[in-house]
């Protein structure tokens, strides 16, 4: 971007802080008809009815699933368990496939699939359900049964929701290791909730490479004794190492098997899957989700947020390894009959406008996406996305850290052509489902996910448990919501702890956030992200926007080192722009214009020039170990990191 654009930007910003979605617009999505049809007049009436969560909830349920039994209760509380739907009798993939096939849907295509190397193919929900069955059937006969787990190491292959759904189907319990992750970290998580049989592939497209998903998992189940089978899904058909004993190819144990498999009937608040995600400590949380209020929670929300409708061509570009995955490319999705795209590759692989041609070429409608990738898109240039047709799209979003306004600004301007509102969505693996996120109806301020979606009660607490507003608080949920985690696996005590602890009946996020005047929310970052400055709340987060929106700088990791009389001091590590030289001087210039972005209280007292930041796979700075790295702790296994290499630059900082 050039400097003459980044003062557009900051205009925009100053002078347009509240993006107004169209009333043309506004009268045509799922959310105005529905309000219209229960005689609610504007968005306030909206929020304050739905907190008749009983009410609402039970509505939701009526236009989104089809039960087997029907509940006797909505909801029954007793914190921190819930149940929803209780009494109910159910299945996921009765939703998600089941109740399609019987309809016209049939024959509607449920994924588009594009491979790295450009390979296309499309299946249909029928496709899909026979595929499902085979392979539930072929499960059963190794003796999976209901409550059983299965893990699931699949890259972004169609035979990932596949998989998951069979599981579903049968009552197995899933639980999907991002298939980035080590064989270690597969092992522990098979360990942790022993699962009888796992699932992989031989191997997958990445960079132009072919990476052998097969040899990890195979070094995985060596140490995983309870995984009695691996199935195999043959991608490339490139040879692999066997293990006569334990290994069945895919194709093989699913051709003879019937086509129709019968849906195990659940309980409603029966769990679907594990998925496991990194806690304050080194042992990851096994998060657990059940069938019926999580179904109803996704499905709910996707429907009005990213307002799909019959004809949208919908594209989460999360991986499917991770909760957004679970709840928007595969659950979600299907439940509401949508078509979504499922890329395999990276993302500016082979030239930077591979997603804008994918768009292109598949008029893809909604795009859902991270502020990392918008922002590796902003550094590799707006030339890209330029020399492709964009006109489909009609809704944008973001999810997974605060998008700093200036990524916001650039995602409107040059994907969204000005056009399209950015859906900011807040939530975590734990919630499910979007909680806090704007509604297409939603006058938008960038950089802020807005307001608690129908249904969801949130506020900003301080150490009192006091509301505030125009502070850095707790982020905290006071009522229950039906995608709402269902404990921890095997951990009921880490899960009272960590959550239900600090407040009573209360939900803690763990985040920290801000709630302005007009009830926004603004989500500052993990509460362990946060520094303490003289008694001053600063989120690293604000900082390192506040540096990366200097055109000099393509991205920046701000951490606190111990201070004698500050309590913490901000340190930088900034990576600059293609270019640009280190300099003294240009440290000056990077700490003024973090204190005229927040004040002179957030300029860091240090700033080391780096060539990467240490991130995980999903793109999060990973400021723990860059904080260890800088003051000289120890950093820990940095195994599952994108870029290890990044850590040992941090001492080599200039
Ligand atoms: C952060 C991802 C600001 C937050 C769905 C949360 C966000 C954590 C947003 C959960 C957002 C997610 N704005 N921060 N729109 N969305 N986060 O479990 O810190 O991988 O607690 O779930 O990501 O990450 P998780």
């Amino acid at each position: 971007m050039s400097n003459e654009e980044k003062k557009d930007i900051s205009v925009l910003l100053e002078e347009n802080r509240v993006f107004k979605p169209p009333e043309e617009l506004i009268k045509q999505t799922n959310v105005k008809k529905w309000m219209d049809k229960h005689g609610i007049k504007d968005l306030d009436e909206l929020l304050e009815k739905s907190q008749d969560l009983e009410w609402f909830w039970g509505e939701m349920a009526k236009e989104l699933v089809e039960w087997y039994k029907p509940y006797d209760k909505v909801l029954e509380w007793d914190p921190p368990y819930v149940k929803w739907f209780a009494g109910a009798e159910y299945n996921i993939a009765h939703d998600a496939l089941d109740k399609h096939v019987r309809t016209e849907r049939k024959d509607k295509v449920a994924y588009i699939f594009e491979g790295e190397p450009g390979d296309v193919k499309k299946w249909t929900y029928g496709e899909l359900y026979t595929e499902v069955n085979k392979l539930a059937n072929a499960l059963k006969s190794l003796g999976v049964k209901k409550g059983d787990r299965v893990g699931i190491y699949l890259p972004m292959h169609v035979e990932l929701p596949i998989a998951m759904l069979a599981c579903a189907k049968i009552g197995a319990i899933h639980s999907v290791v991002f298939s980035g992750f080590s064989a270690t970290a597969f092992s522990d998580r098979l360990n942790d909730c022993k699962a009888k049989v796992a699932i992989t592939c031989d191997f997958f497209y990445r960079r132009g490479k072919k990476v052998s998903l097969k040899k990890q998992a195979d070094d995985a189940i060596k140490n995983s004794p309870s995984v009695e089978h691996l199935i195999v899904y043959k991608r490339t058909g490139d040879e692999v190492p066997w293990n006569e004993e334990k290994d069945l190819w895919w194709d093989e144990i699913t051709k003879n098997q019937p086509a129709e498999c019968e849906t195990e009937k659940m309980d409603a608040n029966d769990l679907l899957y594990i998925l496991y995600t990194s806690g304050t400590t080194g042992k990851p949380k096994g998060i657990q989700h059940a069938h019926g209020g999580y179904a109803v929670g996704t499905a709910q929300t996707l429907r009005w947020v990213f307002d799909l409708k019959e004809d949208d061509i919908w594209w989460c570009a999360a991986d499917i390894g991770w909760v957004t995955g679970h709840s928007y490319i595969v659950y979600a999705p299907l439940i509401l009959g949508t078509t979504s795209i499922i890329y395999e590759g990276a993302p500016a692989f082979p030239e930077p406008e591979r997603w804008w041609s994918m768009i292109e070429k598949h008029k893809v409608t909604v795009l859902y996406t991270s502020p990392t990738a918008i922002r590796a898109h902003m550094k590799l240039g707006e030339e890209y996305p330029q020399k492709c047709n964009l006109d489909s799209l009609r809704l944008l979003g973001s999810v997974g850290e605060p998008i700093n306004p200036e990524a916001w600004i650039w995602y409107h301007k040059y994907i969204g052509k000005e056009q399209c509102p950015i859906m900011d969505t807040w939530w975590q693996t734990e919630t499910g489902h979007f909680l806090i996120s704007p509604l297409p109806i939603t006058p938008l301020k960038p950089g802020s996910a807005t307001k608690p979606l129908p249904g969801i009660a949130a506020e900003v607490y301080n150490e009192e448990a006091e509301p505030i507003t125009n502070a850095g608080g707790n982020l905290v949920i006071l009522k229950p919501w039906p995608g709402m985690l269902r404990g921890l696996y095997k951990d009921p005590e880490r899960y009272e702890n960590v959550y239900w602890s600090k407040f009573p009946n209360t939900y803690l996020a763990g985040d920290v956030s801000r709630k302005d005047e007009d009830g926004y929310f603004w989500v500052q970052g993990r509460a362990d992200d946060v520094l303490n400055v003289a008694g001053h709340r600063i989120g690293n987060s604000e900082v390192e926007s506040a540096l990366v929106s200097h055109p000099k700088v393509a991205e920046a990791a701000v951490i606190g080192k111990p201070h004698e009389l500050k309590g913490e001091s901000i340190t930088a590590f900034v990576v600059l722009k293609k270019g640009v030289e280190p300099s003294d001087d240009l440290k000056k210039e990077l700490r003024e214009h973090v204190g005229k972005e927040i004040g002179k209280i957030a300029r860091p007292d240090e700033i080391g020039f780096v060539n990467d930041v240490p991130k995980t796979r999903s793109g999060k700075i990973m400021r723990r170990i860059i904080r260890a790295k800088a003051i000289g702790e120890k950093v820990g296994d940095i195994s599952t990191l994108a870029n290890p290499e990044a850590v040992e630059g941090i001492s080599e900082a200039k």
